[in-house]
């Protein structure tokens, strides 16, 4: 009896011991990335006007194929993070459109972020970055989680610099991105924003025009009876992004890479998920008081994949979402004017007061609402290989 307990103590501390080892040191030991494939990352997405004319590629940062290879890398390797556990891919996951399918994701240490994953999608043609909107350049953006404690907690970006000098393959990467070999977290995270810059998304069977007949009908009630698509504009569906910025509306950033031209917070609103909300979103950015739970108007291609929704993922799915549209919006004090009863009949915006919209959607409508986003997801972006773990 002693002798099996011992056998088992022994087998459990070898496992223990081996797990442990492995979790330290295999992620680095496997990170030879396969670099004899090169892709072409130039999107012609973008040549459409409408999306050309809220590009925010900055001037000084154009995409290169060098460059968006470069960020691939970065954007999968778990050195990025403190202890070589966390990469941008952990929780930013292609099968998932590039959110993760928790309500909130797992950070170095097992630390929770604070916030749901928002799926990466057609990030060029964004203003503003975050729930809460306060970043307004991909340049600045992926800096941050690096630094960000609860995510990846490498708080000083040289040491990162340093820990990606001696690995073989980065300077020449480096070379063929920007010239020279030196590792810089300004190259890093332009590196990154490339990358980012590169997912872009437009084969979904709506691009395609090949919706069923209940798609047909949900797309009828999303832009008609329900108007979701007052808020979901564009071909992202989701906020509008802003006119002249960008190198094609001659915007710029300066050196700590923040836009020159964006002053507003745009494309924020309250939806009445509360009547108290636990996250004041853009209003402790701005200090704004009329903008408390203020989030971002997510786009909503690739929805269908991107479970659990809104800023916290308090709903499972998307028929959890509709509910809340239907018949559920809190009478907040701050509850955008449009989802007032009176404003929301006619169409157009006449006062905050009043009571919240009830929409009544009823159990044929949101199966058709749902046959539409789920019209929304683009397969391929999902499988291609240019998105995918290098290592
Ligand atoms: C531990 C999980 C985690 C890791 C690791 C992580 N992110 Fe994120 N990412 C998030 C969360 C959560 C948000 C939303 C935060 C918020 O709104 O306050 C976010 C937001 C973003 C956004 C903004 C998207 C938008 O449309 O607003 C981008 C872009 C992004 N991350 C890129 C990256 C890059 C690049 C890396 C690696 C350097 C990275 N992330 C690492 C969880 C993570
Ligand atoms: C008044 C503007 C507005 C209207 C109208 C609106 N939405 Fe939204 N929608 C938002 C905002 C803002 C959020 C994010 C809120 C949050 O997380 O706090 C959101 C979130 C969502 C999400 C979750 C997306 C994600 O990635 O988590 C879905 C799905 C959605 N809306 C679908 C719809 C549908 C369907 C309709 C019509 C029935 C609709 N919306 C009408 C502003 C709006």
């Amino acid at each position: 009896m002693k002798k099996i307990t011992l056998t088992a103590f022994v087998a459990a501390m070898t496992g223990l011991l081996i797990f442990t080892g492995c979790q330290k040191d295999a992620p680095l030991k496997t990170l030879n990335p396969n670099l004899s494939q090169s892709y072409s990352y130039n999107t012609t997405f973008y040549q459409n006007a409408l999306m050309r004319g809220g590009d925010n590629t900055p001037f000084n940062n154009q995409l290169t194929d060098a460059g968006a290879n470069l960020g691939r890398l970065l954007f999968y390797d778990p050195r990025l993070s403190i202890n070589n556990t966390v990469a941008c891919a952990s929780c930013h996951k292609q099968q998932f459109a590039f959110a993760d399918n928790l309500p909130v994701s797992n950070g170095v240490n097992n630390n929770k972020t604070i916030r749901n994953t928002p799926a990466i999608i057609n990030a060029m043609n964004k203003s503003v970055f975050f729930w809460d909107g306060r970043v307004n350049s991909l340049e600045t953006q992926t800096g941050l989680p690096i630094q960000n404690h609860r995510e990846m907690g490498l708080e000083q970006t040289d040491v990162l610099a340093q820990k990606l000098t001696p690995v073989s393959y980065y300077p020449g990467l480096f070379t063929q991105a920007f010239g020279s070999p030196d590792i810089t977290p300004a190259r890093i995270s332009m590196a990154l924003a490339q990358f980012v810059r590169s997912i872009a998304s437009s084969q979904s069977p709506n691009d395609l025009g090949m919706l069923s007949g209940d798609a047909q009908k949900g797309q009828t009630l999303f832009f008609g009876k329900f108007q979701c698509g007052h808020c979901h504009t564009g071909e992202n569906f989701g906020g509008a992004p802003l006119p002249n910025f960008g190198p094609y509306g001659g915007g710029t950033i300066d050196s700590g890479g923040n836009s020159t031209q964006l002053t507003v917070m745009p494309n924020t609103s309250n939806i009445g998920l509360d009547v108290v909300y636990s996250d004041q979103g853009t209003q402790a950015i701005t200090g704004v008081k009329t903008q408390n739970g203020y989030f971002i108007i997510p786009s909503l291609r690739n929805v269908a994949l991107t479970a659990p929704y809104m800023h916290d993922g308090r709903f499972a799915t998307l028929s959890d979402v509709i509910d809340h549209y239907s018949n559920s919006i809190m009478a907040h004090p701050d509850l955008d004017p449009f989802l007032y009863q009176t404003n929301f009949a006619q169409g157009f915006v006449t006062s905050s007061t009043g009571q919240p919209v009830r929409m009544n959607i009823s159990t044929q409508e949101k199966q058709q609402l749902i046959a539409f986003l789920n019209a929304l997801t683009d397969q391929s972006l999902l499988t291609d290989p240019k998105f995918s773990n290098p290592f």
